[in-house]
């Protein structure tokens, strides 16, 4: 078998030489654009993980990278004059151009061919006589671009501007120096890869780049600039650009991520930078290269694979891994051009922010890490809430919203159990709230309470619009005061267009078999096919509806509710309205977003003048619809919070989607807690993330991160209604309220995972 790999970085040194070392027979020869010893970029870093694949794959080249490399363990973040550093993060660096030559180097003493300053043409014509055709030819791979239908490919430009520059100042630690300039902000990674030679990236958003004139400067020039601007970091270094026959503005990039849907066509075959990128500021893309490089070379040398099957199972090993690294560069790409709203915290939580910003690294993480660290956080996160600096997690830290104090962050998210008859809330749902209110948890939410019988979404949905159901849920909150800590906050809402369907374990969404009552929206759009067509409201059953809400809230006084929140999310009637996907009126209350928001501002204004001044109430948004510019965008939601704040919430509640049926919402774990910090940081406004959050660990990560003020889980609240007090005795945290009758359990479970933990440690010290 002959083949030719075109590109001499590292995915195609690599390749090459795990080929050979499989298989020495094969003909290899590697094509490469730039003379023998030229390359671009200055160090690059590893993981200690990388280093031992290599060590496995090939002892030799192994070994020889590991001596080349500075190792090193601090991160320093320098912002407003102070440097906070934190330990134990394990880094290793080595010079692109020393692994390039020693790569080059190995691949030579195996007899793979090198060919220097060869420029390959995509024409496949050219390499018809060669068995298989590995591009390796980077970012802007030209084999591949050529072929980018059959590839599959898809580009995303990212904002800021990069430049990647090297100095001799040899820095101690992972140096990011965030610098103030009168044009924006403007920062720099910077990395040690030899003893006296370090990595200096310069990044910022495209406003300040042109703003500091970088966009009509010369090379020598943007250098210069740079020094100047980072002189307090260089201690009189110089900066030094590798590409300096580019001109200025041609050095400066901006990040392309690439992926592509198929990674092989016919015999040619994408590995590296060419198949996928990830952004530099998560230092992957040379580990990735170099992994695709041996797993292509393992799954091509399987007896009795055939080349589609091995090309097939390269790709889908390899993909999984691939996008993981891809999503944790996209959250910290996005970290760094959403700068701005991070720039007001304090320089702690500013530093805990960046530490976490791609969500690989979490609150546990860290502390493992830097356990010292880590404690001064969790002091200045509750010095900040209480005036007391106590080392506890965050999520157990007191939370306050108007007259309602809230014993800690973590709330039961709205459920429906569809267990009402008539609306009226049972013993169901005693034992239900009760066991919640005394699990643990600062804030329990009711279900979608419902306003009239026509609101309800379901025949078993609660509601609140006679005294009978006022005395009933007073039954409920009356015990969950008695009995727990928790305050207890009423969700009210009414279905609109959703409504009249079968309970949540029967046909999800799909009408009642008999019995179905007649539909209200924002306009005459049905939810789906099978759901009947809502009339349009008028402006006086507007009013109606309006007054219905305003006579739940007053009920909800008499019914004992700590707080009340106005369900303007998911497709119901409010959010109907809000939506343009499902608001096509041609009132005062449809087109413009101003307009749309009209209706769910008004039923607002109207409920909170009803609800006592010192009792705080929220909003649940869907914060995008799912449907690009079609929908309710991020930008839209942070206008949406914005105005519901005006208009006197104190606290949104940010979901997402479930707006219109056909939706394609992208899931993950925390995936919606990113409209929860856009709008928090973005609008000023305190927020509670919601949304596949399921670990002490992630919603401890959320809060110090300044991503949210309050977490809702409702899923793990449904089988475990004392989650809160689980994760408190894990925590061996013992400063809340416990039910007195409870108390020996308590003390059993954390003694238990206490002695689990220590078991684990050491499992692993062993
Ligand atoms: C600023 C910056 C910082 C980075 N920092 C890190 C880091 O810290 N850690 C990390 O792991 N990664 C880092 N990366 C990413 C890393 O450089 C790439 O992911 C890695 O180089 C990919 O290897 P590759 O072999 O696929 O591509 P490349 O390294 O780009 O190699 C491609 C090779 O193909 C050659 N070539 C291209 N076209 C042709 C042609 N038509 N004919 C012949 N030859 C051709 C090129 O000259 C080049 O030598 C960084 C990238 C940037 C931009
Ligand atoms: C059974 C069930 C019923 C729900 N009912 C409501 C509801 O009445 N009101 C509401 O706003 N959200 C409701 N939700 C959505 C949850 O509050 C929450 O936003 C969603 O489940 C995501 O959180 P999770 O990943 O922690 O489950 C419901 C979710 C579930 C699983």
């Amino acid at each position: 078998m002959s083949i030719a790999c075109i590109g001499g970085g590292p995915a195609g040194l690599y390749f090459a030489i795990s080929m050979k070392l499989r298989d020495p027979r094969r003909e290899i020869h590697l094509y490469e654009r730039n003379p023998r010893g030229v390359t671009f970029g200055w160090g690059v870093v590893f993981s200690d993980q990388t280093l031992e694949n290599l060590m496995i794959n090939d002892p030799v080249s192994g070994a020889a990278i590991a001596d080349g490399f500075a190792h090193w363990d601090d991160i320093d973040v320098h912002i407003e004059g102070q440097c906070l550093t934190s330990s134990g993060h394990g880094f290793i660096g080595i010079g692109r151009k020393r692994l390039l030559d020693l790569l080059s180097a190995r691949a030579e003493e195996l007899g793979i061919e090198i060919h220097y300053e060869s420029e390959c043409d995509p024409d496949p014509a050219m390499w018809a006589h060669y068995d298989l055709v590995i591009a390796a030819d980077g970012i802007n791979s030209r084999i591949r671009d050529a072929r980018s239908q059959a590839f599959g490919v898809e580009v995303d430009e990212r904002a800021n501007k990069f430049i990647w520059l090297g100095t001799p100042k040899s820095f101690d630690a992972f140096t990011f120096a965030f610098e103030r300039t009168e044009a924006g902000w403007i920062w720099a990674h910077a990395y040690r890869f030899a003893p006296d030679c370090s990595t200096f990236i310069v990044e910022c958003a495209e406003t300040t780049w042109r703003g500091l004139g970088f966009d009509t400067m010369n090379s020598a020039a943007v250098v210069e600039k740079c020094e100047l601007i980072f002189a307090r970091h260089l201690d009189g270094r110089p900066l030094l650009n590798n590409a300096a026959h580019l001109p200025g503005a041609a050095a400066w990039l901006n990040f392309r991520r690439i992926k592509c849907e198929r990674w092989s066509d016919g015999n040619v075959i994408l590995i590296g930078d060419a198949a996928h990128t990830a952004h530099f500021s998560i230092g992957s893309g040379t580990k990735l290269a170099l992994e695709d490089a041996i797993k292509l070379a393992e799954v091509l040398n399987r007896p009795g694979l055939p080349l589609a099957e091995a090309l097939e199972e390269y790709q889908a090993e390899r993909s999984l891994e691939v996008l993981k690294l891809q999503n944790s560069a996209r959250n910290s790409t996005e970290w760094f051009e959403t700068l701005d709203r991070y720039l007001g915290f304090e320089p702690w939580q500013f530093a805990y922010s960046l530490l976490t910003r791609s969500q690989r690294i979490s609150h546990e993480n860290l502390r493992l890490r830097d356990p010292q660290w880590l404690d001064q956080v969790e002091r200045n996160f509750w010095e900040r809430a209480t005036g007391e600096a106590k080392s506890a997690p965050p999520m157990f830290a007191p939370f306050r919203l108007r007259g309602m104090t809230l014993e800690n962050r973590i709330v039961v998210s709205p459920m429906a159990t569809y267990s009402a008859t008539d609306g009226t809330p049972n013993d169901f749902h005693l034992v239900h709230y009760g066991a919640r209110s005394m699990g643990g948890a600062g804030l329990v939410f009711t279900e979608m309470t419902c306003v009239s019988p026509t609101a309800r979404i379901t025949p078993g949905c609660t509601g609140l619009w006679s005294p009978d159901h006022a005395a009933a849920w007073r039954r409920i909150t009356d015990f969950a005061h008695a009995n727990g800590k928790a305050k207890i906050c009423l969700q009210l809402g009414h279905s609109g267009a959703k409504g009249s369907t079968q309970l949540g374990w029967e046909e999800m969404d799909a009408p009642l078999a008999e019995g179905n009552w007649p539909l209200v929206a924002a306009s005459e759009v049905a939810w789906s096919e099978g759901n009947a067509r809502p009339t349009a409201l008028t402006l006086a059953e507007m009013d109606d509806i309006k007054q219905q809400f305003v006579a739940a809230t007053r009920m909800a006084i008499d019914a004992g509710f700590d707080m009340v929140e106005l369900h303007a999310a998911h497709g119901y009637l409010l959010s109907s309205f809000i939506t343009p996907l499902q608001n096509k009126r041609l009132d005062d209350y449809g087109g413009s977003l101003a307009n749309r928001l009209r209706y769910p501002l008004e039923v607002f204004a109207a409920m909170r003048a009803a609800w006592p001044a010192d009792r705080p109430m929220s909003v649940r948004i869907s914060a995008t619809d799912w449907a690009g510019n079609d929908g309710v965008t991020p930008d839209d939601s942070v206008e949406i919070a914005r105005a519901f704040g005006e208009a006197g919430a104190d606290l949104i509640d940010v979901s997402a989607g479930q707006t219109w049926a056909e939706a394609k919402p992208v899931y993950g774990r925390m995936f919606q807690t990113p409209f929860s910090d856009k709008i928090r940081n973005e609008a000023q406004l305190a927020t509670m993330a919601v949304g596949n959050i399921f670990e002490p660990d992630q919603a401890n990560a959320i809060l110090a991160s300044g991503r949210a003020d309050l977490v809702a889980l409702a899923r793990p609240h449904l089988i475990d209604p004392s989650w809160t007090l689980r994760a408190a005795a894990a925590a061996d945290y013992r400063d809340i309220f416990i039910p007195p009758p409870y108390l020996n359990g308590m003390t059993q479970l954390a003694r238990n995972l206490k002695r689990e933990a220590e078991m684990q440690a050491a499992a692993l010290r062993a």
